[in-house]
């Protein structure tokens, strides 16, 4: 990976931009980042660190260059002789400088996350940066405005390039970016900074693990990698086919027949309560769709765009970073993550469409489709978690229909759950972060699509409300747990780029989760 960006803080009241600035290294070209509003509206801070005369260069450059402080607008300048700045970077923030992410996203003129990513872009690779953390007008607790900035210059700054052996000529494009942020009160940024750089720390783990390449990153391998998340505390617990064989788990191991490399299953566990824990108490449950590499299986996909299947345990790689992110912060709450990590291949060895397997659940599955795989692998998996641990919910994440892009494309994430409580609770937060979910409906004319001539349920309800029958398949193996499904072969992968991401695996979920976990179940 190449060098991520450096992150520091520095006291706003003791800038002086005449002097040396405070940068990492102190050794190349400096760029001094500030925030304005419409009518080049600065913050206090700032217009006093510019004084006079930097603000009249700023208003003429700004007529010139037609800025006007709209939302993600910039205006990048060579800095006035005198500045021990080289260069200055004005972010417009549009009329609204606030923290407050209460607001609908649609509404919202901007997010400091996304602002953040907008001045990495800005700054690109090797650039050292000084940020003035100020605002126009009120921008809420500008401690969390710093973390949440920090945290969109990671996820901007993130690039996946484990596999190019020939980097840029260019010296200078080695070298790390440096940022260091000036705020009014270093502690306070550096208290609130510490929590969201743990939930960078998970999105990126995600990302990675979604993009990398399906002969390194076998079940096995994923499994090791979840392993290494003990050194934050959580405790991890790993299946193996002879362990899921003994609990009758038919539908996982139909699936990983095919394949050379053998399936696992991960239990990781972060109590973040201690033995703190209240009579009758139930964990909350995450469970993640972790197929390492989807071919179709006997009922193999077209060769066009299956290189994409590696990323078919984007559910899987969001579980583990989300308890990354949980573990990282100490939340304080108890929560298990399951990921059922396996390969669906063809092969002699292969299940075939008309195969009949029995669950763990004890129900009979009869395969129609060996594409329809991911229900498969949730079926044992969430069995198992609500059986095991009796949780309060489950929420599931699988790459997991074709039909969920033909429906909501790639802008929301098909939320499908048996309970409006924790369905309005993932709407709310998805709004809150921009990890956005539409709720579709279930009801038991689409369950009835399932129904199998030979067992209890089939894999496939044929093409129309492809997206729902496949939910209604999972929920067949909740046992009414408080449940909710996300589909997310939209979100997972193959991502748009935008301000906050430029990698093909997104890390989708894991900031949608997290917020989840600390607006309605962490305890204070
Ligand atoms: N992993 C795929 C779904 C998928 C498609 C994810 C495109 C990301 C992008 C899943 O296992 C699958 O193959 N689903 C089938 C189900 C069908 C056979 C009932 C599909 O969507 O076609
Ligand atoms: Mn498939
Ligand atoms: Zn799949």
């Amino acid at each position: 990976m190449s060098d991520p960006i450096k992150i520091d803080y520095t006291a706003l009241g003791s800038l002086n931009l005449h002097a040396t600035l405070p940068t990492r290294t102190d050794d190349g070209p400096k760029t001094l980042v500030m925030f304005a509003g419409p009518d080049l509206a600065l913050g206090a801070a700032t217009k006093s660190l510019l004084g006079a005369e930097g603000g009249e260069l700023i208003k003429r450059a700004s007529t010139a260059a037609k800025f006007k402080g709209k939302p993600g607008q910039t205006l990048d300048i060579v800095a006035p002789a005198g500045l021990s700045a080289s260069r200055l970077l004005v972010i417009g923030t549009g009329a609204e400088a606030s923290g407050d992410d209460s607001k609908d996203v649609e509404s919202k003129p901007f997010d400091l996350v996304t602002l953040g990513g907008t001045v990495a872009g800005k700054l690109g690779q090797g650039a050292q940066a000084v940020i003035l953390v100020d605002f126009p007008r009120a921008a809420g607790d500008l401690a969390k405005a710093a973390g949440d900035l920090a945290l969109g210059l990671r996820l901007r700054d993130y690039k996946f390039d484990l596999y190019k052996t020939k980097k840029k000529d260019d010296a200078e494009e080695e070298t790390a970016t440096s940022a260091v942020l000036a705020v009014a009160d270093v502690a306070a940024a550096r208290a609130a900074a510490a929590a969201v750089s743990s939930v960078a720390d998970g999105i990126l783990t995600a990302r990675s693990l979604v993009n990398e390449p399906a002969n390194i990153l076998t079940p096995e391998v994923f499994a090791g990698r979840a392993k290494e998340l003990e050194a934050l505390g959580v405790e991890v617990t790993i299946l193996d086919e002879d362990a899921m064989k003994a609990l009758g788990m038919g539908a996982f191991l139909g699936v990983s027949q095919g394949s050379a490399q053998p399936g696992r299953i991960v239990i990781l566990r972060w109590n973040g309560l201690g033995s703190d824990v209240p009579e009758g108490h139930q964990p909350i449950a995450f469970v993640g769709k972790g197929v390492t590499f989807d071919t179709g299986g006997i009922s193999i996909k077209g060769a066009a765009g299956m290189e994409d299947m590696k990323g078919d345990m984007a559910g899987a790689a969001c579980v583990t970073g989300l308890l990354q992110a949980l573990a990282g912060r100490k939340a304080r709450v108890d929560v298990i993550g399951a990921i059922g990590l396996v390969e669906n291949m063809p092969g002699p060895d292969a299940q075939r469409p008309g195969d009949i397997v029995t669950s763990m659940s004890g129900q009979t599955i009869e395969i129609i489709n060996t594409d329809a795989e991911g229900r498969l692998v949730l079926a044992d998996v969430c069995w198992y978690v609500q059986d095991k641990f009796k949780p309060k919910f489950i929420v599931d994440l699988a790459t997991l229909t074709g039909a969920i892009l033909v429906a909501l494309g790639q802008e929301y994430a098909g939320l499908f759950s048996n309970n409006d409580e924790l369905s309005e609770r993932l709407v709310a937060v998805g709004k809150a972060t921009g990890e956005k979910v539409w709720r579709m409906p279930l009801a038991p004319a689409y369950d009835k699509l399932i129904d199998s001539k030979f067992a209890d349920v089939k894999n496939s309800g044929g093409r129309h409300a492809g997206s729902i029958t496949a939910a209604h398949f999972i929920k067949r193996f909740v046992n009414n747990t408080p449940w909710a499904h996300l589909d997310i072969a939209g979100m997972g992968m193959s991502s748009p780029a935008n301000e906050i991401n430029q990698s093909w695996g997104s890390g989708w979920g894991v900031r949608l989760l997290n917020r989840l976990v600390a607006d309605y179940y962490e305890a204070r």
